[in-house]
């Protein structure tokens, strides 16, 4: 589509935690350019985020990619109307390096820098390039659904930066989780694309299964704790438990199978608890985010509850599941739009960005 004088360009900025990106924005809905370093190599044989270098490494990504991005798409980012940057939560000093970034721009460019909740972004990452969801708007209400490495969060989400916490982890994240559940079975960090690898490859050889014998072949139990009915928690830190008993007294353990069995019990968590958010509030729109929601056989299984209840899904494409700057530039995009600066005040966040190291 050809630029027109009235498009609006705004720039992205993400460095919460290990993914460096910067990304044009145009109109809040379409991405010119979304370069994002993903820093997996360096931490993995740390098993997880080690903050201090995950600063260093934004600090030495940010130029190349603002460069690749300047080579390719100079006039457009020249016309930038605002600068949107994460500012919580995240590790502070890797927040830091994107803030300072953006203010830097800020003094070329002359325009607004707009600090934005990152978990908010998550969920307008679904009003970007979509192949299942083409209206490129959200509708509101909505039930807000976060699984990431950091968080697993349920907002009620009325409207632009208006949302409430009406569920939370009461221990792990769903990623975290994923993430220990790999270490436990020996696996690579990050833990849940090869779980979910695993775990497809032992549903598709088990015949069983496929006919629908689910419960024989799960010696994992269903953990669901009894809790508030105005609530939704997750608690994800007891099949994790009883996945370490598990494999101690089974030393011949068969991998992939633990990694479908582990895998089944975190969606019967997830399962209750959307269930639970839509039949509360009686919402008509689930919209989700964060890395968790890659996975596709949590996508099929969130689909069906919501073709049940008659909910709209709003799932992003998978390359837009995890961190990104492009999903930070769609939310300043409205934020800029309704002339919003300092939006960040009116989000409640989640917890577990207090305890969490992310
Ligand atoms: O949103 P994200 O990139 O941000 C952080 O919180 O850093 O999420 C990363 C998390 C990791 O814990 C990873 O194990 C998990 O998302 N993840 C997945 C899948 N892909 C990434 N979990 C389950 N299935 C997947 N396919």
């Amino acid at each position: 589509m050809p630029d027109n004088s009235n498009d609006i360009f705004g720039i992205g900025i993400e460095s919460s935690c290990d993914e460096t990106g910067i990304a044009i924005i145009k109109n809040g809905n379409e991405i010119i350019a979304n370069p994002v370093f993903s820093q997996i190599d360096l931490h993995k044989i740390y098993g997880g985020v080690v903050p201090e270098m995950a600063s260093r490494m934004h600090l030495e990504k940010f130029p190349a990619l603002l460069q690749e991005i300047l080579n390719q798409y100079r006039s457009e980012f020249n016309r930038a109307s605002y600068i949107a940057v994460t500012v919580r939560p995240g590790l502070t000093g890797s927040l830091l390096i994107g803030y300072y970034l953006a203010l830097g721009i800020k003094t070329v460019l002359k325009v607004p820098v707009i600090p934005i909740h990152h978990l908010e972004a998550h969920f307008y990452a679904n009003v970007l390039d979509n192949e299942l969801f083409k209206n490129k708007t959200l509708e509101y209400p909505f039930i807000g659904l976060l699984l990431s490495g950091g968080n697993s969060s349920i907002y009620k989400v009325s409207g632009l930066g208006k949302l409430e916490l009406i569920g939370d982890t009461l221990d792990d994240a769903c990623g975290e989780a994923y993430d220990k559940a790999a270490a436990l079975l020996g696996l690579d960090y990050p833990g849940g694309p090869e779980i979910e690898k695993r775990a497809k490859s032992f549903y598709e050889s088990n015949p069983e299964l496929k006919r629908g014998n689910i419960e024989t072949e799960n010696p994992l139990p269903k953990i669901l704790k009894d809790q508030n009915r105005n609530q939704c928690n997750f608690s994800f830190s007891g099949i994790k438990t009883a996945l370490y008993y598990f494999i101690r007294s089974n030393p011949d353990h068969d991998t992939d199978h633990l990694c479908w069995c582990f895998q089944e019990r975190v969606f019967d968590i997830i399962e209750r608890n959307v269930k639970h958010a839509l039949s509360l509030t009686k919402f008509k729109n689930l919209v989700t985010g964060g890395g968790v929601m890659s996975n596709q056989t949590l996508r099929k299984r969130i689909s069906s509850i919501c073709d049940e209840m008659g909910v709209k899904l709003y799932c992003p494409s998978p390359s837009l599941c995890t961190d990104n700057g492009a999903m930070i530039g769609a939310l300043g995009y409205y934020y800029f739009k309704e002339n919003v600066i300092y939006p960040h005040e009116n989000v409640i966040s989640s917890k577990t960005e207090f305890f969490s190291s992310y």
